[in-house]
């Protein structure tokens, strides 16, 4: 971890719920989410398509948009206070000065008459950016580091560009108006391997210099692997592990951490060696009202699950949401119902890894 900048802002989203409205109702896509961004780390969320990453992602900007709605719950950013009630020209200010955001598929929502030069002037007029030929430096600079031209993407429309090349704008518009909070959605997924790492490696290093506080979306463990300091495992809108990004990796506690990483093909060795995990991920019509969301799915499945929601254990440095691992902490002569533990928390995750 490093923490260069003590201005970086921390994050800590308490007890997050965001719903989408469908024919069959309000149905959950993010249920109950405790997650702390600390100053100065990468935080990685991992999960299957489907389990609420870029919803959750979203609510970190209250950028939820209809037929959704964060139906309870807070994200409060240290400055701004709880984002979840901000509103108006307050909430538009935050957006892009103080966190930075790319979209999923940002390399897909340029403005395809404009260039991206001129995309960029309107972004810092938009937030009253008084030195915009300073901006403009800025962006040719992360352009250029991001292994372009940025001079002539600057000059460029949207179809003059590749996807890949697009999704790099989208990155240099995230970082270039110098938030303190970079939220980044499946920033690489339109890279080949080689642009991948690259962009990882400068995406970790402009984080280090300007102590960020960055948050990144993806499907891809390696991805996290490769540059996240904490990583939080999402199923079916629910959190259920969270740490250490080497722990987590290393020593999966939760089944459905497991089941990722043992489906992972290697490069090297037995294509056998990697299993699918068994069935789907939920919709958010048939994630399961009580018990584990991830009950279906599970190996070592008991009948606690079917009905009471996991326990929230906290490890150390780590949170795990898991009947069977609270089954395992139990000693052998108390009730596996115990509520009482010391291990057991239910409250928002709090201050672990500060360093
Ligand atoms: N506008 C919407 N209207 C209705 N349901 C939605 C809407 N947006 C997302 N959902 C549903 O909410 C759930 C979470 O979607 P979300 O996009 O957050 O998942 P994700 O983890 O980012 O997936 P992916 O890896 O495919 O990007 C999904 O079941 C999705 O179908
Ligand atoms: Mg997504």
């Amino acid at each position: 971890m490093s923490v260069t900048d003590k201005r970086a802002p921390g994050v800590r989203i308490s007890d997050l719920s965001v719903v989408y409205r469908t024919q069959a109702g309000e149905l959950p896509a993010v249920r109950g989410v405790d997650l702390e961004l600390v100053p100065g780390t990468i935080t990685g969320v991992v999960g299957e398509s489907g389990s609420g990453k870029s919803t959750l992602a979203l609510s970190l900007l209250n950028a939820v948009q209809p037929p959704g709605r964060i139906s309870s719950g807070s994200v409060e950013i240290d400055g701004l206070g709880d984002v979840v009630s901000l509103t108006g020209d307050n909430l538009r200010k935050a957006r892009g000065r103080h966190v930075g955001y790319v979209f999923q598929a940002a390399q897909n929502s340029l403005n395809p008459l404009k260039t991206v030069g001129k995309q960029l002037l309107d972004l810092g007029r938009s937030h009253d950016v008084d030195d915009l030929p300073g901006l403009v430096k800025e962006a040719r600079s992360l352009l250029d580091r991001m292994g372009m031209d940025g001079a002539r993407v600057l000059d460029s429309h949207q179809h003059e560009l590749s996807g890949g090349m697009r999704q790099r704008v989208g990155i240099m518009l995230a970082l270039v108006l110098n938030a303190h909070i970079v939220v980044l959605d499946e920033p690489t997924t339109a890279l080949d391997m080689i642009t991948q790492a690259t962009i990882l490696r400068i995406i970790r290093e402009v984080h280090e210099e300007r102590g960020l506080t960055t948050l990144v979306i993806t499907h891809d463990l390696g991805v996290v692997a490769e540059i996240a300091d904490r990583l939080a495992v999402m199923y079916g809108g629910r959190l259920v592990e969270q740490g250490p990004t080497r722990e987590v990796l290393g020593a999966p506690k939760h089944p459905y951490t497991r089941g990722l990483l043992q489906a992972i093909p290697r490069l090297v060795g037995d294509i056998d060696e990697a299993r699918a995990l068994p069935g789907r991920p939920p919709t958010l019509g048939t994630i399961p009202p009580d018990g584990c969301v991830f009950r279906e799915r599970c190996a070592v499945r008991m009948d606690v699950c079917e009905t009471g929601e996991p326990p929230v254990l906290t490890i150390g440095p780590r949170i795990v949401a898991c009947h069977a691992e609270a089954g395992e902490r139990e000693p052998e002569s108390e009730p596996a119902e115990e509520p009482e533990k010391e291990t057991v928390t239910t409250g928002p995750v709090r201050g672990e890894e500060q360093a």
